[in-house]
């Protein structure tokens, strides 16, 4: 099999990865050319050595967060035509659950996540490099919704993750590596020409 295409999307938290990735990943669906996404959220650590309380303490915005060691390998086994199976994350319990997931290897692979353009030896092993630019009081706004929806949070305990983390976090790590991008998208997840423009590259790509 031809090295796959990986296609790296990053970004603030909020500022619409998973929007983007879905809408490229249902247009090559649609072409039948077969995609696989990974998500950098599934490498979070493992911390079930931690009580509950000081896992909700974590700085969960730090790369050191993430066990990028572990992603890095996937991603050469991916491009080596290999398998992987790679960690399952739960937001509820701030830990990985027990089983993990396969994921086989494809021509693209998209992956989605917030420090993945901030670590300077993950980006020899991308071939496509994005960052989502989103208003971070946008991120913000769309960050407190999901969270008491989908990962069991309060409005309080939102807001003060955000003062105290995701927010200088941000301005550390993850502004500073919108630079290393191909590709800077502006309005979030459903730029349909920013989409149409990268689809394009990477049909080119691909041929
Ligand atoms: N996070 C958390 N608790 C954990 C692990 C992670 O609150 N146990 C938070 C981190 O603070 C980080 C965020 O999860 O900021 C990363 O996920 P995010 O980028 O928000 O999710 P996506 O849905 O992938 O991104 P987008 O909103 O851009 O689509």
């Amino acid at each position: 099999m031809q090295s796959p295409l990986i296609i790296a999307i990053s970004g603030a938290s909020g500022s619409g990865k998973s929007s983007f990735t879905e809408n490229l990943f249902s247009a090559f669906c649609a072409q039948g050319r077969p995609v696989q996404v990974l998500r950098e959220d599934h490498y979070y650590r493992a911390q079930d050595h931690l009580p509950m309380e000081a896992r909700e303490k974590n700085n969960y915005d730090h790369p050191n967060a993430f066990e990028h060691e572990l992603l890095k390998a996937h991603l050469q086994a991916l491009r080596n035509g290999e398998p992987i199976d790679y960690p399952h994350y739960c937001f509820k319990t701030h830990t990985r659950l027990p089983e993990t997931e396969r994921l086989n290897p494809a021509p693209v692979i998209i992956l989605e996540g917030i420090m993945l353009l901030a670590r300077p030896e993950l980006l020899p092993h991308y071939d496509v490099k994005i960052f989502i630019d989103t208003p971070l009081d946008i991120c913000l706004m769309r960050r407190m919704i999901r969270d008491v929806k989908e990962r069991g949070r309060t409005l309080e305990s939102v807001a003060k993750q955000y003062e105290s983390t995701v927010k200088p976090m941000y301005h550390q790590f993850i502004e500073p590596s919108r630079f290393t991008a191909d590709v800077v998208v502006t309005q979030g997840g459903h730029n349909q020409i920013a989409l149409d423009v990268i689809k394009s590259h990477i049909q080119q790509a691909l041929q």
